[in-house]
């Protein structure tokens, strides 16, 4: 497996790859690497010959009072993960690697990132699209792998590939969960002993929420109350947004339909935690 710190050293190995004929998959992160991840590597080392992952803490995607320093990292930790599953290549760069000092080109779009974490973190799609079209012009993938934890990054990026012509296939792949349904994030680790069980909230809501539309709910206000009324239950949490948009636009809806994203976000004491589902 290949560690590269620089972009040059990534474009060498990723352009011997490419003369041979070799396709690659990539898998962007953040560190501190966790099931999930794993999950993504595993879908790109069965459908590429080659395999790249990124570890890079993106600056430009927090805000001023988010917790960009506190962000949990463990390098050596996440090496022995990515050599388990068959990793290639890892890219490990510093920010000035990716963010000179005349650093000044971004990437942002209109349409969904008006609702949900792009209300509620703005600038932050700003930093996700520049970031990764910065990392799909580096590792030039055939595809890139997102999970569906982040639902409304996974649409920005299939919207930003589209809108710009960027030659990669975006595959999106399934949430995975602690035993008791809590999903993985690199934040939990955050979480007291009883924040850790109030965390569970998040996933009981949603299964609610998804059992009333199994039952054939279609009012999109009623499902969002009943999530909203569950995780009121929870003394340790406080709402950020419980709602119901298309999928593909993250536009709001009225009526529960195919492909409605019933997203959460919901702060635990101080660790602001994700959950979500998307109907058939
Ligand atoms: P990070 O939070 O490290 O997540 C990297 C990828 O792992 C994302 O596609 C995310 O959706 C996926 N992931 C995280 N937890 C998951 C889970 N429980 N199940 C399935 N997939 C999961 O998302 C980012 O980093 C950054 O915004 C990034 C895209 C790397 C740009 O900086």
């Amino acid at each position: 497996m290949d560690i590269c710190y620089t972009v040059k050293e990534v474009r060498t190995k990723i352009n011997e790859w490419k003369k041979q004929g070799l396709t690659v998959g990539f898998v962007p992160t953040m560190g501190y690497l966790h099931e999930g991840h794993k999950s993504l590597m595993e879908a790109a080392r069965a459908h590429n010959d080659k395999v790249a992952v990124s570890i890079f803490v993106n600056p430009m995607q927090f805000g001023p009072s988010e917790d960009l320093k506190t962000y949990p990292r463990d390098f050596n930790r996440d090496i022995k993960l990515c050599e388990s599953v068959g990793v290639d290549l890892i890219f490990h760069p510093e920010p000035s690697e990716m963010y000179d000092d005349n650093f000044c080109s971004y990437v942002d779009m209109n349409g969904l990132t008006a609702e949900l974490c792009g209300k509620s973190r703005p600038g932050h799609f700003r930093g996700v699209q520049t970031v990764v079209l910065k990392l799909f012009n580096i590792v030039k993938p055939d595809r890139a792998y997102f999970g569906q934890k982040d639902a409304q990054q996974l649409a920005v990026i299939k919207r930003m590939v589209a809108d710009l012509n960027a030659d990669v296939e975006i595959i999106g792949c399934p949430i995975i969960r602690e035993a008791d349904g809590l999903a993985k994030s690199s934040r939990n680790t955050y979480l007291s002993k009883d924040e850790r069980a109030a965390a569970l909230i998040l996933s009981k809501s949603l299964d609610l929420g998804k059992k009333l539309i199994e039952q054939g709910e279609t009012d999109a206000k009623k499902v969002i109350e009943a999530i909203s009324n569950n995780i009121k239950t929870e003394p340790l949490a406080r709402i950020d947004y419980v709602s119901a948009v298309d999928f593909n636009t993250i536009k709001p809806v009225d009526k529960i339909g195919k492909s409605v994203l019933i997203a959460i976000a919901v702060y635990i004491g101080k660790t602001r935690l994700i959950d979500n589902f998307i109907t058939d």
